[in-house]
């Protein structure tokens, strides 16, 4: 049942998150829309209650353990409770490895590997407690095979399968009944690719992505389907293609 559940989305400011944002409450949900830029937050937060949902935001960045921390707070304060957390927030400033670009490979570990981390960090006290809670994360199908220029956000990716796989097993280990998603999306059109500083490999993607790439609600979609099953049903992995993508 989606109706009333509370879910915490990162990374709500644009592309997937947004959309899943729009897909839950229009389904009933009450969401929680954390990012870095105010302004896309505000105004996404205006269209989900222009349409009759229930939506809050607050500006989070997801690399300091606080702001996550505090995300899940105003969820619990605004809504009384929390059902679902999506860490979603990433970067993909992909580039060949040879090209250096140190400083990227440090930030795509701060956001999507630590940024994730500190989503599991801010709700597990509450779901080891309650008995019941639902972890999803985007990783990518950078995570489950590798591709040039992304030697790191692959790693990156990679790493988050690892720790929602653990996740899953432990909780069943624990009998804390803690429910695991992860995505592994393949070319969605989002901003994602404004991430990208590498000139050759933007104008690369740029132009796959404008071949075969599709539109966020198919991913928001798969979140709503995971969202939805009992609470005794784990939903726990899904790749998403573009038809046309090999
Ligand atoms: N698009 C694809 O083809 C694709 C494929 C596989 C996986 N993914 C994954 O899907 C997820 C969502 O990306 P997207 O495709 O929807 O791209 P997007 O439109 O660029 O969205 C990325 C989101 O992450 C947020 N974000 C980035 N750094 C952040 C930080 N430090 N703190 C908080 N939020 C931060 C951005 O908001 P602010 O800039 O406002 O903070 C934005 O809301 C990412 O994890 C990405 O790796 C995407």
């Amino acid at each position: 049942m989606i109706k009333d559940k509370v879910v915490v989305i990162t990374g709500a400011s644009s592309g997937i998150g947004e959309a899943t944002a729009k897909m839950l409450a229009k389904n009933g949900a009450k969401v929680v829309l954390g990012a870095r830029r105010e302004n896309r937050l505000q105004a996404i937060v205006n269209d989900i209650k222009n349409a009759g949902g229930q939506a809050t935001y607050k500006v989070t960045d997801v690399r300091d353990a606080q702001e996550v921390a505090d995300l899940v707070t105003l969820a619990k304060n605004e809504f009384g409770s929390l059902d679902v957390i999506f860490n979603n927030a990433g970067i993909m400033p992909s580039s060949p490895i040879s090209a250096l670009h140190t400083k990227e490979w440090n930030d795509m570990i701060d956001i999507n590997i630590k940024g994730v981390l500190n989503g599991v960090a801010a709700v597990m006290p509450d779901f080891v407690k309650n008995k019941q809670g639902h972890i999803i994360t985007t990783s990518s199908v950078a995570g489950i095979k590798s591709f040039t220029g992304a030697g790191v956000y692959g790693a990156t990716k990679f790493a988050v399968r690892n720790l929602m796989e653990v996740i899953r097993m432990e909780s069943a280990q624990e009998g804390t009944n803690i429910r695991t998603t992860t995505l592994y999306p393949a070319a969605i059109n989002t901003e994602l690719l404004h991430t990208i500083t590498d000139e050759e490999t933007k104008k690369n993607m740029d132009s796959f992505y404008q071949q075969v790439g599709i539109s966020p609600e198919a991913i928001a979609r798969v979140v709503n389907f995971a969202v939805d099953q009992p609470a005794d049903v784990n939903v726990n992995e899904f790749t998403i293609y573009p038809t046309k993508q090999m």
